[in-house]
């Protein structure tokens, strides 16, 4: 049975493909069949942080009708881990923006993808904010770990995201990022319970190196005993518990 783990956030830029890309490396270095697809058409990310060369298929290609999703996952280093960019060149994504797509493609590719690789669990990165491909993953998805930065313009915005999340009755989890040096983790961490009704699965701490490395090397491959890595980990215990995660 394959866990699909949809990574959103209403906002931009709060560390969702970063977190996405170490959790898939974490799980795939612990020996699990590891898929990961981005969704984010409008601004994709994930061939550049998975160092993709460009090559024949990608989700926007299998969305045009010209290819099939697996002819899309690429291998990568790690055994057992696959990735399906959104992007093949430039020139598809604003073909796709003119001509739209069958939205129902989406959760086929995923099943598709998750029988033909005999995943363990796919990772699923979207754009920020609602839109078709975030809400269409967000219903194929046994988790929604929403991300936002540890700051009370970020918790504003996220409780329409939640709500939507109830409505889709999956379960989810909360993961605040960028949190400045000296930050009161209790108090942030309960108001962030109060505000999503829910507990946290982790609070990650601002880390200058994240950025620095960005588009370079994934951060748990390349400093695997850095603490942000301990925090990657505990997310991912915290997403296997199934008590600390709740349910819509
Ligand atoms: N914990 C962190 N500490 C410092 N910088 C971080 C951290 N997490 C992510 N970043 C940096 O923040 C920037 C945005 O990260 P990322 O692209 O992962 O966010 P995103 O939510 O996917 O953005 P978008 O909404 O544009 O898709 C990157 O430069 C990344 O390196
Ligand atoms: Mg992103």
């Amino acid at each position: 049975m394959t866990r699909t783990i949809v990574v959103h956030s209403h906002r931009g830029g709060t560390g969702k493909s970063s977190v996405l890309a170490n959790l898939a490396v974490l799980l795939a270095a612990g020996g699990l069949r590891v898929g990961v697809v981005d969704t984010d058409l409008q601004s994709p990310t994930l061939d550049l942080l998975f160092g993709l060369a460009p090559g024949p298929g990608s989700l926007a290609d299998y969305l045009l009708g010209r290819c099939e999703i697996e002819a899309a996952a690429r291998r990568t280093v790690l055994p057992g881990l696959y990735v399906v960019p959104a992007r093949s060149g430039t020139a598809d994504l604003r073909e796709l923006m003119t001509t739209g797509y069958d939205v129902g493609l989406l959760p086929e590719g995923f099943d598709r993808l998750a029988q033909r690789f005999a995943l363990d669990v796919l990772l699923l990165d979207t754009h920020a904010g609602l839109n078709n491909e975030s809400v269409t993953a967000m219903g194929s998805a046994d988790i929604v770990l929403i991300m936002a930065r540890a700051d009370r313009v970020d918790l504003s915005g996220v409780e329409e995201t939640i709500a939507l999340a109830g409505r889709l009755a999956c379960r989810r989890a909360l993961v605040l990022s960028m949190a400045p040096e000296g930050i009161d983790r209790e108090d942030v961490r309960r108001r962030a319970e109060e505000v999503y009704g829910a507990p946290l699965a982790g609070i990650l701490p601002y880390v200058p190196q994240m950025a620095a490395l960005y588009g370079e090397r994934i951060f748990a491959e390349a400093l695997p005993d850095h603490p942000l890595v301990g925090e990657f980990r505990a997310i991912l215990s915290a997403l296997d518990a199934r008590d600390e995660v709740s349910r819509a």
